[in-house]
């Protein structure tokens, strides 16, 4: 983020903080609690958002070396993403041309080849098919032919677009906006390396655990004992990138930066950035390194859904230099303590939104004035499928 940027955000950011007000949607708005349980509504967002949508699947540090890969299948088709020898990021299907095996079973690992361990068609890790025993079964086949199916790749700042659709088009100015693209670029995103998973498995719609990266209001309550003893609740600052958001939630530590002189001052030691990469991204930059959240409805379930967190370190905190190890140890518990809390405070209220929700008690649920996250999702969200706004209710 340009240094300016920082500046003003931090500026607004304590004029909030002395004023004792949040960003304000001037509004609230109603949300149906229908959008949380209808199949219908479910299986629009499956083929829109997912299935005929672009995905960031993962950080440039997914894959580190040449011949890294890794596979995902959160979105209705198995794939796989790979580094090829000259470093190019490549994504197939994960599917062989045989008879249709998933070739690849592993979540991640190295290889110069795949091998399907049905009858062992073997393809490079760029897709080309390489061999197949007993070729002349098969007459003549066109091997160049019969390569694994590749999807539209791309790899900017760090972040890895795959499209699901062979024909698919990824556009990134249009996707993230040209400003986004570039804020995200200061980031330096494609220096980061993993240093953890972990995957959530919940009873609750995607929707819900989106919301809950969406608001700040619920710190000194929920989070009593744990994030606000780090963080100044119910504040914040908010910006729109197209689809996309910036929310920045307020460390403790804007308290002491704040008698620092600007050119000091650091927005990661201030806030805590919360990205929003629609429809499914959440991404959390840190000094040292990054949270990455990807959150996925079951397919056919909008009852469930699954949030796949991985914590990335900024290289310099993982290289072997005097203390370098005991840092990147705590920086790793910290984050697991985050994703811990993401599991045992956040989304325990999210599945407990859903329970009501599909008890069909309450018709809709509100959004306050401060949670303007959500009120600019859920209708970017609505607007994505052609419907209706949710109203601003003048308060
Ligand atoms: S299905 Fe893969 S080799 Fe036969
Ligand atoms: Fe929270």
């Amino acid at each position: 983020m340009q240094h300016d940027t920082q500046i003003r955000l931090i500026e607004e950011m304590l004029t909030r903080l002395d004023a004792g007000v949040n960003i304000d949607e001037g509004g609230i708005r109603r949300n149906p609690t229908s959008v949380y349980t209808d199949p219908d509504l479910a299986e629009r967002e499956w083929n829109t958002f997912f299935r005929q949508h672009p995905q960031v699947i993962g950080l440039s540090g997914d894959l580190p070396t040449p011949g890294s890969f890794f596979t995902v299948s959160d979105f209705g088709i198995p794939i796989i993403a790979s580094r090829t020898h000259d470093g190019t990021f490549v994504a197939m299907v994960n599917a062989c041309r045989h008879r249709g095996t998933l070739v690849v079973d592993d979540e991640r690992g190295s290889a110069r080849r795949f091998t399907c361990r049905f009858h062992n068609w073997t393809y490079d890790n760029s897709g080309a098919l390489v061999g197949l025993p007993k070729h002349d079964h098969f007459g003549e086949i066109d091997m160049a032919c019969h390569g694994l199916v590749r999807l539209p790749a791309v790899e900017i700042h760090g972040l890895l677009f795959v499209h699901p659709d062979p024909r698919g088009v990824i556009n990134v100015d249009e996707l993230l906006t040209r400003e986004l693209a570039d804020e995200l670029k200061s980031w330096k995103l494609d220096e980061l390396v993993v240093a953890d998973h972990d995957n959530y498995d919940i009873a609750c719609n995607w929707k819900l655990a989106v919301d809950t990266f969406g608001e700040t209001y619920h710190f000194p309550s929920l989070h009593k004992n744990t994030i606000n003893l780090g963080f100044h609740g119910n504040v914040s600052c908010y910006e729109t990138f197209g689809r996309n958001h910036r929310f920045l939630l307020c460390r403790r530590a804007i308290d002491t930066m704040r008698n620092l002189p600007k050119e000091q001052w650091n927005i990661a030691v201030a806030t805590l950035p919360a990205y929003y990469i629609f429809p499914n991204i959440q991404l959390l930059p840190t000094v040292d390194g990054c949270f990455f959240i990807r959150i996925y409805p079951h397919e056919r379930n909008p009852r469930r859904h699954t949030s796949r967190i991985t914590f990335f370190l900024r290289r310099g905190v993982t290289e072997m230099s005097e203390g370098s190890e005991a840092r990147a140890a705590q920086e790793k518990t910290l984050a697991q303590m985050f994703a811990a809390i993401i599991r045992d405070e956040d989304y325990v209220m999210s599945a407990s939104q859903q329970t009501s929700a599909n008890s069909g008690a309450l018709q809709e649920v509100i959004f306050g004035r401060n949670e303007r996250p959500l009120h600019h999702y859920h209708n970017t969200y609505r607007a994505a499928l052609g419907m209706e706004p949710l109203p601003l209710e003048v308060v």
